[in-house]
């Protein structure tokens, strides 16, 4: 049975939202959780499916961990295992993030290779490499992986391949109970690398660097907990304002700061928005035709975020003139082009890159979720777009969205779920 959500478009969105803390802040935040032994509390928590999936890691390991509400409770005193097992592990792509910590903890790991959204080749060599070079054995055996480090991993200086978050926080949560000093080079600078080395020095690390390109790590013997509440959703944030630019209307969203999501709205403004900026919301507005524009490129922090490539082309199919969006980091992140021509978009895939071109008016039409973000970006054509809108395969979406329904409601948007 699959969640469908049904979308009736072409009206402008209007109202205020609260942007919750961001997913790829607590997936990492849940997985470091392991090295500390007193409880850990963490805020403004949103439900997701991808929350839940790393808190069913966490009790694997025979770790204490519940949601309750908004605030998630982890409690690692005790003992913990050092298995994963294949079917968890395959459920989403940060499943790797236990890697590091489980083995740093236990001095092993026993897992499978991650799941995820099929963007393209997804390795994980980098975290392997840095984990090896930190003093780390690793063994394959019918398709699972066992790391092995009895004497605890050890300081090292590295430099990353290409600038991976994953990898970055793999080695980050490896280091900071490491023996010794490692110096990492070349790591991802995006805001989520800077909330887990808060988090980590929060609970006891000695973490500095993190935002910069060069981090340097003191290994603690080990460390305490603590309370936190992750960056905001700069993702969620940036499907708000394009769902806005798609529609019209005039949306503020409140606890985010424009800074984390600037490359987003520096574009939807070259389209036509108008974008306000406080110290801690954002409002984006679009009263006119939208305007296409152009090449619009993906790169790491602070680039145009990949995660909002999909969510940005759902927009830009409104506006008059071309426009054109490449994502260099994953090969495969417009599976939404399907779903997008089948209610009438004048689009082309080339590669990584989508082409749109302005076409005929769109129309409804039953479309399917193939991702994560991709399927917001099918909800944001169809808030653009007259008429009913069928999405089916919902529970990509709530991977990283806590209730889209509620979320469009609010905003004066006929939508309903159902299951079929
Ligand atoms: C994280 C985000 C994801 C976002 C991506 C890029 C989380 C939970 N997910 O994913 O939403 O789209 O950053 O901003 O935070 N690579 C390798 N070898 C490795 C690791 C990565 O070749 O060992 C490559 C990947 O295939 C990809 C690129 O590096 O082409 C970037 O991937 P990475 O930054 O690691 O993305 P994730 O951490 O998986």
């Amino acid at each position: 049975m699959t969640e469908i959500l049904e979308i009736w478009g072409g009206h402008p969105l209007c109202g205020t939202v609260e942007i919750p803390s961001a997913k790829n802040s607590v997936l990492p935040l849940l997985a470091a959780s392991v090295l500390c032994r007193e409880k850990v509390c963490l805020e403004k928590i949103p439900q997701l499916s991808d929350v839940q999936v790393s808190l069913a890691l966490l009790r694997e390991l025979g770790v204490s961990a519940r949601q309750s509400g908004n605030r998630v409770l982890i409690d690692a005193e005790r003992d913990i295992s050092s298995s994963l097992s294949t079917e968890m592990m395959r459920k989403m792509r940060a499943s790797v993030l236990f890697l590091a910590p489980v083995l740093s903890r236990t001095g092993a790991v026993d897992a499978s290779l991650p799941g995820g959204c099929k963007l393209g080749a997804r390795p994980i060599d980098i975290h392997l490499d840095g984990l090896e070079k930190m003093g780390a054995t690793i063994h394959w055996h019918e398709e699972r992986l066992y790391l092995r480090a009895p004497h605890g991993l050890k300081g090292t200086e590295y430099t990353l391949r290409c600038p991976s978050v994953g990898a970055t926080e793999t080695l980050l949560m490896a280091a900071v109970c490491a023996k010794g000093t490692t110096v990492l080079h070349g790591t991802a600078r995006e805001p989520e690398i800077m909330d887990l080395a808060d988090f980590l020095n929060t609970c006891g690390g000695h973490i500095t660097g993190a935002g910069s390109d060069t981090i340097r790590i003191e290994g603690v013997p080990s460390l305490l907990g603590g309370t936190y509440t992750p960056v905001p959703d700069r993702i969620v944030a940036a499907t708000v304002a394009c769902a806005c630019a798609a529609a019209g209307g005039c949306i503020t969203m409140h606890g985010v700061q424009a800074e984390l999501f600037e490359p987003v709205l520096e574009v939807l403004e070259k389209a036509g928005c108008t974008v306000q900026r406080e110290n801690e919301s954002v409002t984006v507005e679009r009263r006119q035709l939208l305007h296409g524009v152009g090449l619009v490129e993906t790169g790491v922090y602070p680039g145009f975020p990949t995660d909002a490539a999909p969510l940005l082309a759902a927009a830009l199919l409104q506006a008059e003139g071309e426009s054109c969006i490449r994502d260099t980091i994953f090969p495969k992140r417009f599976a939404c082009a399907e779903g997008f021509s089948a209610m009438g978009a004048q689009v082309q895939l080339e590669g990584p890159a989508l082409h749109i071109y302005q076409g005929k008016a769109m129309h409804g039409a039953r479309v399917r979720a193939q991702d994560l973000r991709g399927g917001a970006a099918l909800a944001i054509a169809a808030l653009g777009t007259a008429g009913k809108t069928e999405i089916s395969d919902v529970f990509y979406m709530k991977r990283g969205y806590e209730d889209m329904k509620s979320l469009f409601r609010q905003l004066g948007v006929k939508v309903r779920t159902k299951k079929k």
